[in-house]
Parts: C-alpha cells; structure tokens; sequence
C-alpha cells in the first residue's frame, strides 16, 4: 500500500426530506448572501425548487439566484456568476443540481476570490489559493462533484473541457434525498451510473499492489451499484436501489477508494474530447470508451483484468486461460452498459470516426504526447483506441 492522504471535509446529509433543512444548515455557515446556483429547469417542474425557497425564506436568509447551467457547463456562465456574486456581496454558493451544476458553482466560487480570468485556473497557470464555501443538493448520482475537490468546465469558443482541483473547492455540506432522483430520465440514471463505474475503475486499473482492502471497496461498490442498477431499470422508484446508487456515486469519488495507490484517468481524457466535441453526455462518453480503453491495455497487466472478470463480473476461474476469462470481463461490461440503455460505440454515440484525428488534436493541447500511469500512451495509442471504439473496427 502507497503513502497516503484522505481528505474529505464535506458533512453528507443523506436521506428522505433531508433538504428540507438547507436553511437551518445554511444559518450555522453565519451567511449573509447565498447565491442560489441551478440548472435547466428540472427543479422548477419536480418542486425542489420550492423546497429550497421555502426553506431559505424559513430562516430569513437572503438570497440571489442564477439559473441555466447546461450539462457540460460553460466559461460564459461562469463569469456572469463572478460578477453577480461580488456586486451582490455573496459569501456562499448552494449549487442545487449535478455535476455541471457543482462544477459551475465550483469555479465561481474561486473565481470570485481571484482578481485574474478564472480560466487560468483549468490552465493550470495558477491554483487556487481562496474560495467562496460551496453547499451541495444533489438531484442526480454520477459525477461525484458533491464530494470532490474537482470542476470540469467547458471553454465554448475554443472548444476545450478541462477540469482542475483543489480541497478548497470541496463542499461544505451535500445533501442528497435518493427521491429527488425518482424525476430522472433512465438515458442520465444510466449515464450517471457509468459515471461512478468510472471513477470506480479510473482507481482499480492500477499497477499499486498489496492495496487488498481497496480492491475489495472497490469491488463490492461495483456489483453493489449494477445490482441497484438492474432494479432502477423495472423499478425506477425503488427508494432502497436509488439509496444504493446515490451513495455509491459520492463514495466512489470522494477519495476513499482512491487511497494507497495510484490512480489512472486516462479514458477520462479521453471522453473530455468527446463531450467537447459533439456536447455528448459524460456518462455516454465513458460508457463508449472505457470497455475500448480495457481491451488496449488489457495485457499490460492481465492478472488485475482477470481479477476484474472473476470478483465483479462474476465470470469463472481459469487460470490456463487468464486472457480469455479477462477478455469476458469486458464483454460482460459491454453487455451491461447495453442493458442500461448506453451506447458501446462511436457510432452508437453519434459521433464519427472521420473525426478522431479532430479529437486527437485537442487531445494533444490537454493532456500532451504521452500520459497515463497503469501504463504510458502516446497520441498514436489514443488514435487506436477511438479506433477500437468505433463499430467499424
Ligand atoms: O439542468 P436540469 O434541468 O437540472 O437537468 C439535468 C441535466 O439535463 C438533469 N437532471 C439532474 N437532476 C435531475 C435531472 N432531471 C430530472 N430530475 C432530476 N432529479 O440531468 C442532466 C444532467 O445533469 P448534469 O449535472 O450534467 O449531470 P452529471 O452529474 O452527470 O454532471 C456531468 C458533468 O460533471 C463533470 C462531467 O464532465 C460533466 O461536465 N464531471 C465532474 C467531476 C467532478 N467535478 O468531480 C468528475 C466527473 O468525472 C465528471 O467529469
Ligand atoms: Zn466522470
């Protein structure tokens, strides 16, 4: 097991009616000002937008909001959210949403408190030193941004998504009622699903050995998450199901199964050209790319593959045959993604193969000519893989 640091500051609140209390738990924040961060109207027409006013003017906690945050959120909004905040005297975000809508009250946040573009932090030109404090109300299980140090936004005009992190953007607070969930369409509870697979495998595909207790977190939080899945699928209101999911996509993403061992996040990259390219769904992205990821890397080190296949997908021991049995692994990941609704190829996506040398370049401005830690990629390396995820391979 590698050295390591867990840090995770963030009080979850988890439960039926939970986000009834935002105002109480926002009055022990002493704010003066919240900003009241949201996204394309879900809210509005589920009633948690209600809620939350109702529970704000409880408290006598004044107010502004700003609604509009697309799926793969965008630089525009988040300037219009600096300026609202510093002529309003803000000192507290609550991001009610998802991923994009975290991610974009993420980046105000930090934004507010610096005197140059914000940008410069996804350009890595600087880190972020000071930032307004976020609170969270999850409506949707997937990106784990509620937990996390991370933000992932979208530069429009030059077409760039890029994340950056810092534990200074972890939320404060993240309230998540699995009911809230019962609104979702199955195309984003499926997307969300694969999301927290990801981050799930973005830690399992590691060459840190000895890091047992880790693998087996791991493990179970996977098959825990695709046998809610399959009940979600028939039984969208299954609160215990829904419970599963929304905990399992905060835990795999929070850092705790992330710990004594490197971490990956190749096909993350990789599914960030996608969404920039075609505004394709994170989790759609993933789903397209991460069985075409395993299949390349797959005799890099087959005995963590053949683990994959036997504890999570159930497929028999062989040990004559360890490629194979790791191979049916990813097979039966394919067959569940396919299950859940999720596209398994380009194609599929509606994205097109003629434009893998478009995502290779940008591909090449964000991550350079080689990256990766389970093993080392270079762009000819990504080129296949796209390749591989295309239907026509
Ligand atoms: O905008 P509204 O109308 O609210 O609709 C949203 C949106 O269209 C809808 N939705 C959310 N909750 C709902 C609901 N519809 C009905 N009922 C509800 N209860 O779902 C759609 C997707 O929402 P979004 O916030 O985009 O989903 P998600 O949580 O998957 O976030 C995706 C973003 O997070 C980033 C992704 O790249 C993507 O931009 N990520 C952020 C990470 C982080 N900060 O740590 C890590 C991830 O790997 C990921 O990259
Ligand atoms: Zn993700």
């Amino acid at each position: 097991m590698d050295n390591f640091k867990f840090y995770s500051p963030t009080e979850f609140i988890f439960g039926k009616d939970v986000e009834q209390e935002v105002g109480k738990r926002l009055k022990q924040e002493n704010v003066t000002k919240v900003l009241f961060h949201y996204g394309g109207g879900s809210i509005k027409r589920n009633g948690l937008y209600d809620t939350v006013i109702k529970s704000l003017n409880e408290e006598n906690i004044d107010f502004v909001e700003l609604g509009g945050v697309k799926p793969n959120p965008i630089d525009g909004l988040v300037y219009d959210g600096i300026e609202l905040c510093r002529k309003e005297s803000v000192d507290f975000i609550l991001a009610v949403g998802g991923g994009s809508v975290i991610d974009s009250a993420k980046a105000i946040a930090a934004g507010v408190k610096y005197d140059g573009d914000f940008w410069d932090f996804f350009d890595h030109k600087t880190t972020v030193k000071e930032a307004l404090p976020v609170g969270v109300i999850l409506t949707i299980p997937a990106a784990g941004s509620e937990g996390s140090s991370a933000a992932v936004i979208t530069k429009e005009d030059e077409g760039l998504k890029r994340g950056m992190g810092s534990d200074l953007l972890r939320p404060v607070f993240s309230f998540s009622n699995p009911e809230l969930t019962y609104s979702l369409p199955m195309w984003h509870t499926a997307a969300g699903i694969v999301d927290m697979m990801a981050h799930i495998f973005e830690r399992y595909i590691t060459k840190s050995e000895n890091v047992v207790l880790t693998d087996r977190l791991l493990e179970s939080t996977l098959v825990s998450i695709m046998e809610a899945a399959r009940v979600i699928i028939t039984d969208p209101e299954n609160y215990e199901a829904r419970a599963t999911i929304c905990w399992a996509g905060t835990i795999a993403h929070n850092g705790i199964l992330g710990v004594g061992r490197e971490e990956e996040w190749t096909t993350h990259g990789l599914e960030h050209e996608l969404s920039a390219l075609y505004d394709m769904t994170h989790g759609a992205g993933l789903a397209v790319m991460f069985p075409a990821y395993m299949m390349y890397t797959l005799n890099e080190d087959i005995d963590r593959y053949y683990r994959l296949a036997t504890e999570v997908f159930g497929v028999p021991h062989d040990y004559e045959h360890k490629e194979r049995v790791a191979e049916e692994g990813i097979v039966r990941l394919v067959g569940f993604f396919n299950e859940i609704g999720m596209p398994t190829s380009l194609e599929e996506a509606d994205a097109k193969k003629e434009d893998i040398p478009k995502l290779i370049e940008k591909l090449k401005i964000n991550k350079g000519e080689s990256f990766g830690n389970f093993t080392t990629l270079t762009l000819d390396d990504a080129r296949a893989i796209y390749e591989l995820a295309s239907e026509e391979e």
